[in-house]
């Protein structure tokens, strides 16, 4: 007989005859001549009531058995007489298959974020972080349905990599050297002992290289694991986390901001049609306005404010900062918050900053002092999306490159882009856990990622 999982039995048209089904327990509850067990197999957020009679040969067990005990049930599934489910399962065979002892560290009360986290091999077993896990997949999903629908190639870029794309500084270095016993030349490490000849880091973006089959394939997105050591302890940094980058030949800031627009309430909308369910336990106990919000992105325009302006609206405000704001440097968390959530309460696309601030590769505007970058900022997260038009001249580019102090030999291949067949072309990089953040209302990063690597955290 062919397993079914619970996710079609709850919801189930007819009654289908005798189904398998396996999963754990939940609760067990006994009466008279019977007892209740609420099985969850992670297909959904539902469990399923199975009833077992005195009858079965080994009830005796089943009356032991414990939450987090394993079974595999067999049985007819029937329409339920109590309230709360449609079906439950009147088993002819329950087989225990394993029987959890009674220090299983998840009991039916409700345990704080941060117990579970400190458990995070046992935390996908409950109701809220299995919801947040079966979104993360379904998201996952999405992007690709997404792109794959509008004719993006999907590509993928390097994870080991000898250049640094944001110029931040915050890299993984990746070496098989013996730590102990470091070749040296001249008072430096000599890198060209190393594996692979010279330093070498863990991506922070896979934008330099999806770039280049832009200007190949046209479309193209990549969507992998990046890395940053950024030594702050926020709620919305990981070092380890996901990023979904488009490139697009032939495109302008406008086309990016559009394509960006467009993908945030896309992923919106998906999240409310197809994981409803697990959106609406997070409603419930995560974020009241959870739904309201979501569908309010999916139907808002989004505003287009030039860096400019955002800082005049920001001096404007009369709000006290804790960090000072002025044309020329970057906007905080706190600066986002404020525009988004109280100024205009609605998603806010922030574009044309100084180039002071910005990475090498962003396209100079006419001014000779802004660059054509662009940020998506939603409420309750703040940046969502970073992206740009990129500079295709080859003169400008190596001019921004000496000034920010670059080795143009070592970007050899990606001035080449410039030299030969160089058009306009844009793109962005959206944070998926920041999305996942979004739709599910989980204020820290940390519990939309089932192993989260953050400052002093590489546990299981
Ligand atoms: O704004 P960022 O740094 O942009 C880039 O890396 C570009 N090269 C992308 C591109 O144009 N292809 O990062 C993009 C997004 C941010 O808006 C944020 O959502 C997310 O990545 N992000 C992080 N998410 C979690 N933890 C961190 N430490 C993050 N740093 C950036
Ligand atoms: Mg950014």
């Amino acid at each position: 007989m062919k397993r079914t999982k619970i996710v079609h039995l709850v919801n189930a048209d007819t009654a289908q005859g005798r189904v398998l089904l396996m999963g754990w327990v939940r609760t067990r509850r006994d009466a008279r001549g019977f007892s209740f067990i609420e099985v969850n197999d992670g297909s959904c957020l539902k469990n399923i009531q199975v009833i077992a009679d005195e009858k079965l040969h080994n009830y005796k067990k089943i009356r032991k058995l414990s939450t987090g005990s394993a079974v595999s049930v067999t049985g007819k599934l029937a329409e339920s007489k109590g309230a709360g489910q449609k079906w439950e399962v009147i088993a002819d065979g329950i087989e225990i298959i394993s029987l959890a002892p009674e220090s299983y560290p998840l009991q039916k009360k409700r345990h704080s974020d941060e117990f579970l986290r400190a458990i995070a091999h046992l935390r996908p077993r409950t109701n809220k972080y299995g919801a947040a896990f079966r979104v993360r997949s379904e998201m996952a999903f999405a992007i690709h349905k997404f792109f794959r629908d509008r004719g993006f190639r999907y590509i993928h870029t390097p994870i080991l990599t000898g250049s640094d794309c944001e110029g931040a500084g915050n890299l993984f270095r990746v070496t098989a050297l013996d730590l102990n016993r470091l070749p040296m030349q001249y008072g430096t490490v000599d890198y060209s002992k190393d594996f692979f000849g010279k330093e070498a880091k863990l991506t922070v973006s896979g934008q330099l290289e999806a770039e280049m089959l832009a200007l190949a394939l046209g479309d193209v997105y990549t969507f992998g694991p990046t890395f940053r050591a950024e030594d702050s302890n926020t709620r919305r940094h990981a070092a380890e986390f996901w990023m979904v980058e488009p490139e697009m030949a032939f495109c302008d800031l406008q086309g990016n901001m559009n394509l960006a627009e467009e993908l945030v309430k896309y992923l919106c909308g998906f999240a409310l049609d197809e994981c409803r369910s697990d959106l609406e336990l997070f409603a419930r106990f995560v974020d009241k306005r959870l739904l309201t919000a979501l569908e309010r992105i999916v139907q808002s325009q989004f505003v287009r404010l030039p860096y400019r302006e955002a800082v005049d609206i920001l001096i404007r405000s009369g709000k006290r900062f804790e960090y000072p704001v002025r044309f020329g440097l970057d906007l905080q968390s706190e600066h986002e918050w404020y525009l988004t959530e109280e100024h205009f309460k609605k998603p806010v696309i922030v574009f044309d900053y100084p180039k002071a601030i910005k990475p090498f590769y962003m396209r100079v505007n006419d001014d000779g002092i802004t660059v054509g970058a662009m940020d998506v900022l939603v409420p309750s997260i703040g940046e969502i999306i970073g992206g740009s038009q990129r500079e295709e001249r080859l003169d400008v580019l190596e001019r921004r490159m000496e000034e920010t102090g670059m080795r143009k030999e070592d970007y050899w291949w990606y001035l080449d882009a410039r030299r030969y067949g160089s058009v306009p072309h844009s793109g962005f990089g959206l944070g998926f856990e920041r999305l996942l953040m979004l739709v599910t209302g989980i204020s820290n990063i940390r519990d939309v990622i089932p192993f989260p690597r953050t400052p002093k955290n590489i546990e299981f």
